[in-house]
């Protein structure tokens, strides 16, 4: 079973400064071996999980951030308009400061999870709704300083010329929705990390070469017009379909975001195997390949500082809730890095090892 994270790190922690020096696979942990290398771990949560016994031991060990996977959306903060009620997302912080972690916020503005009442406020013009939000949540939260301001505002097929997602804050407030949800942001929480995140941006299908390009086309915009945008967080939900991934394109890519200033977070990793066998040290094997080549290319772009995995442990993954994620054979889903029983699999080395090898990143 694991260690606990004080034990191993109230011992280790004067080795993260050190060179990258052997520890025990007891002593191990993604954390750690991120730390080594200047880079940042840590996995989505939801609030029940938070009490599940094993898991949360697994949790503490391996990551040093966690991120709400639902519970601080708009809708779950504000179901009931002025009714703003952070008890559950509190949960989150609360066991971050117990076991020395960090929190990174999720998200502030997306096209999802708005309330309904939001939606109609919206609608009839009232402007100030989202900006009101943004402050409020990063205000109330004055801890975490890192979050996920905008959250998926690009979409090429909606025919916009700056293939920007139609959405009720695009409809509200235009394409300037994004500045003003960054400044929000910058005036609540000062010293924050401000997060532009989004997906489909890793292999060589057109749609993902489209979007890597809406993708560079908007961080310039934002750039050039001053919107205090931090970082950018590719969520990298990875599939294991026919699909081309090419390491230089790709890192091309994230080149072209660090040249604008920009840091880069790996948000929101896992992968999808609805197309491999069943037989699981088979299908963990190809699993653990494809990770590694691209982390191994992610990790290769200094401007890269963390990794997120959207999940930790097989036992919760939205994979096995989302109708698209579902095996044809009806078995669940091993997107993440522990097993149903927190064991390590392959996946939980592919990533290590990238981590371990990759170029180490200055404070
Ligand atoms: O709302 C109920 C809540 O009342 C109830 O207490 C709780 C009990 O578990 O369930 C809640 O239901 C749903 C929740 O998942 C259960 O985990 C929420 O309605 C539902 O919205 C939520 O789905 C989340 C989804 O985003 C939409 O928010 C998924 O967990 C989460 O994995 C998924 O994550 C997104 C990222 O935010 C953005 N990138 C894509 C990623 C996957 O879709």
């Amino acid at each position: 079973m694991y260690p606990t994270r004080r034990s191993v790190l109230g011992g280790g922690l004067a080795l993260l400064g050190a060179p990258r020096l052997a520890m025990s696979q007891d002593e191990a942990s993604l954390a750690r071996i991120a730390r080594l290398s200047g880079l940042f771990y840590g996995a989505a949560v939801t609030s029940s999980q938070l009490m599940a016994g094993d898991f949360t031991t697994a949790l503490k060990h391996e990551a040093e951030y966690i991120v709400p996977e639902w519970e601080m959306k708009w809708g779950a903060l504000e179901r009931e308009r002025d009714r703003r009620q952070y008890g559950t997302a509190q949960k989150f912080v609360d066991f971050a400061n117990a076991n020395r972690m960090s929190v990174r916020g999720h998200t502030l503005v997306w096209h999802r999870n708005i309330p309904a009442w939001a939606i109609t406020a919206l609608k009839n013009k009232e402007y100030g709704l989202m900006q009101r939000h943004v402050r409020s949540t990063v205000s109330n939260f004055g801890s975490i300083q890192d979050w996920d301001v905008v959250n998926e505002a690009i979409e090429p097929t909606h025919g916009r010329s700056d293939n920007l997602r139609t959405s009720p804050f695009l409809d509200a407030l235009g394409p300037g929705y994004i500045g003003e949800a960054f400044r929000a942001a910058r005036f609540a929480a000062p010293g924050a990390r401000l997060v532009y995140n989004d997906y489909g941006f890793e292999y060589e299908l057109e749609t993902h070469r489209t979007r890597r390009r809406a993708l560079i086309r908007l961080l310039e915009r934002l750039k050039a017009t001053s919107v205090p945008v931090d970082a950018v967080g590719l969520q990298a939900h990875l599939v294991t379909r026919d699909i081309k991934f090419d390491p230089v394109a790709y890192t091309s890519f994230l080149g072209k975001i660090a040249d604008l200033g920009l840091k880069i977070i790996i948000t929101e990793l896992d992968i999808q195997d609805t197309n491999l066998p069943a037989d699981i040290p088979e299908r963990d094997g190809i699993l653990a390949d494809h990770i590694a080549r691209y982390l191994d290319a992610a990790l290769s772009e200094p401007a890269v500082i963390g990794v997120m995995t959207w999940g930790l442990s097989d036992r919760y993954t939205w994979l096995n809730s989302d109708p698209s994620a579902k095996r044809p054979d009806g078995l669940p889903s091993r997107p993440l890095p522990l097993d149903v029983d927190m064991k390590r699999k392959p996946m939980w080395d592919a990533i290590a090892n990238a981590m371990r090898n990759a170029p180490e990143r200055s404070a």
